[in-house]
C-alpha cells in the first residue's frame, strides 16, 4: 500500500494535465504560451473588423493580442514569422484611450478587451521610432520586432488571444451570435449580449426598434449605450460594418412634451 502510494506520488507530477484551451491550441497558426492561446487571423482585414473575429474558441472572450510582457512579444515574433513571413504586419489590441486626445502621446494608448475596457500594461511597449504617429490603430511586425500605428481601414492579418482567466461556459446565445457572423453581418458577443449590425438595412426609428430580429427566438432591442465601454462596443460593430454615417441605438425622449434634451 505504502509502496504503491509512493509510486503514485512519484508518477503523478509527470502527468501534466492540459487545460481545455491548451489541448485545443494546436496547429501551425497558433501557440499556447503562459496562460493564453494566440491564434493568427486571416485574411487581411480592417482593424475594426479584425477585433470582432477573435472567435476561434468560444467562451474565452477572445480579443486582439495584448503585448503585456516580453514573453508575449517573443511568442508573437516566433509565431508570425514562422506562419507568415518576417515583414508581415498583424493587428494588436492597442488603440487610443481617448481618440480626441493626441495620438502621438504614448500614454494615450492601451489594450482593449472585447467589453471595451482598456488596460495599460506596465511593460514598456516596443514602439517603432517616431511612433505612435497620428493614425489610430497599431500593428506588430516581427521584422523590426516593434509596434507602429496605422489607420484602421488598412487590411492586415491579426493576432487573437484567448486567456484561461476569461473562461466562461459557452451559451446558446454566444453560439448563435458567432454563427450569425458573415461577410455582411457583424456581431460581437459581450457579457451575455449579442450586438449585431446589419448594414444593408436602413429604417426609420420606429421601424428599426421592432426590427432587431436577426436571432430567431430572441427579442432583440436597439443597443443600450450607457457607459464608455458600451460606446466602444457599439462603435466597434458600426465601424466593422462600414456604417460610416450613423446607426440607430435605443435612446429616445421619455417625455415628448419636454424640450429638455437630457430627458
Ligand atoms: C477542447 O477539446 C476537447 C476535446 O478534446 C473538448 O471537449 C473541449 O470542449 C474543447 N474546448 C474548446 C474550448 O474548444
Ligand atoms: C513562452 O514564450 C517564451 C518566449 O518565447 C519562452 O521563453 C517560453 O519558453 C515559452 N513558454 C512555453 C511554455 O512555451
Ligand atoms: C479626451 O481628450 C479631449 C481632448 O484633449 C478632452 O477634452 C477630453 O476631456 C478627454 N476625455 C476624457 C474622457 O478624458
Ligand atoms: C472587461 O473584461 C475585463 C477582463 O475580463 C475585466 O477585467 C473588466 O472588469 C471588464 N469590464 C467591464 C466593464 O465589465
Ligand atoms: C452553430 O453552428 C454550428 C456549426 O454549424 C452548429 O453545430 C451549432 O449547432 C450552431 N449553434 C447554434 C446555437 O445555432
Ligand atoms: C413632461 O414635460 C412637460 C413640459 O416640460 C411637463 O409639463 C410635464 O410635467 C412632463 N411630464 C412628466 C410626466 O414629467
Amino acid at each position: 500500500m505504502l509502496f504503491s502510494l509512493a509510486i503514485l506520488l512519484f508518477i503523478f507530477p509527470t502527468v501534466a494535465a492540459l487545460t481545455d484551451l491548451q489541448a485545443n491550441c494546436t496547429g501551425p497558426d497558433r501557440r499556447y504560451n503562459g496562460t493564453s492561446c494566440y491564434v493568427l487571423g486571416e485574411p487581411g482585414i480592417t482593424h475594426s473588423a479584425a477585433k470582432l473575429l477573435c472567435n476561434h474558441y468560444l467562451g474565452y472572450s477572445g480579443h486582439l493580442v495584448h503585448i503585456r510582457n516580453a514573453a508575449v512579444q517573443a511568442t508573437a515574433r516566433e509565431l508570425t514569422t514562422t506562419y507568415f513571413f518576417a515583414n508581415v504586419r498583424v493587428y494588436t489590441g492597442l488603440e487610443p484611450i481617448n481618440s480626441s486626445a493626441a495620438l502621438t502621446d504614448k500614454n494615450n494608448w492601451g489594450y482593449y478587451y472585447r467589453n471595451g475596457t482598456v488596460v495599460v500594461p506596465a511593460y514598456q511597449q516596443p514602439w517603432a521610432a517616431a511612433h505612435p504617429s497620428t493614425t489610430n490603430r497599431a500593428y506588430y511586425t516581427p521584422s523590426g520586432d516593434y509596434i507602429a500605428t496605422q489607420a484602421e481601414n488598412y487590411a492586415y492579418y491579426f493576432l487573437c488571444e484567448y486567456e484561461e482567466a476569461l473562461k466562461q461556459p459557452v451559451t446558446d446565445l454566444e453560439e448563435k451570435c458567432a454563427n450569425l457572423t458573415s461577410a455582411s453581418v457583424f456581431t460581437l458577443f459581450v457579457n451575455d449580449v449579442c450586438y449585431v449590425v446589419q448594414p444593408a438595412v436602413t429604417k426609420n426609428y420606429n421601424d428599426a426598434k421592432v426590427a432587431c430580429n436577426a436571432l430567431s427566438g430572441c427579442n432583440g432591442q436597439l443597443a443600450h449605450v450607457r457607459t464608455m465601454s458600451e460606446l466602444w462596443i457599439a462603435d466597434a460593430v458600426r465601424s466593422a460594418a462600414g456604417v460610416n454615417l450613423m446607426a440607430r441605438i435605443g435612446i429616445e425622449q421619455t417625455n415628448l412634451s419636454s424640450t429638455d434634451p437630457n430627458n
